[in-house]
């Protein structure tokens, strides 16, 4: 789970609008553990959003420009929601121009 928090984490950090705040919320009902992580900035593109977890389609923005040291795979999702996969849980995202970014993990608390 460390894993999943820190790409999650890293990704608002790093694709977010720098000068604004990013938001970690964690709750519980008793038998969900939801996780949630919202940044603003630029938005996913609707038909990148759709595959966004699928590793045959991956989409990273670094692969459309140059690509520097800090310049990702674009796995990064892919990895996440197959360890959240892993544990029983699901993971969701929503992106909306002029909004925000937000992705959502619910975990069965055993
Ligand atoms: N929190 C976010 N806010 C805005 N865009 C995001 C966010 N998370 C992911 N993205 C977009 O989705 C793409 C895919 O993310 P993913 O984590 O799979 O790959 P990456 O961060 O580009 O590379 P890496 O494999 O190093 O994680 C990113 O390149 C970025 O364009
Ligand atoms: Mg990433």
């Amino acid at each position: 789970m460390a894993q999943v928090f820190s790409n999650l984490i890293g990704n608002a950090v790093r694709h977010g609008k720098v000068q604004l705040p990013i938001k970690v919320t964690l709750s519980g009902n008793g038998t969900t553990a939801c996780f949630s992580m919202q940044n603003y900035g630029e938005p996913i593109p609707p038909n990148a959003l759709i595959s966004l977890f699928d590793p045959n389609r991956r989409f990273s923005k670094y692969s459309e420009g140059e690509q520097g040291a800090s310049s990702g795979l674009g796995l990064g999702l892919f990895i996440t929601a197959q360890i959240v996969e892993g544990h029983g849980g699901k993971i969701e995202v929503e992106s909306r121009l002029e909004k925000d970014t937000i992705f959502r993990v619910n975990l069965p608390i055993r």
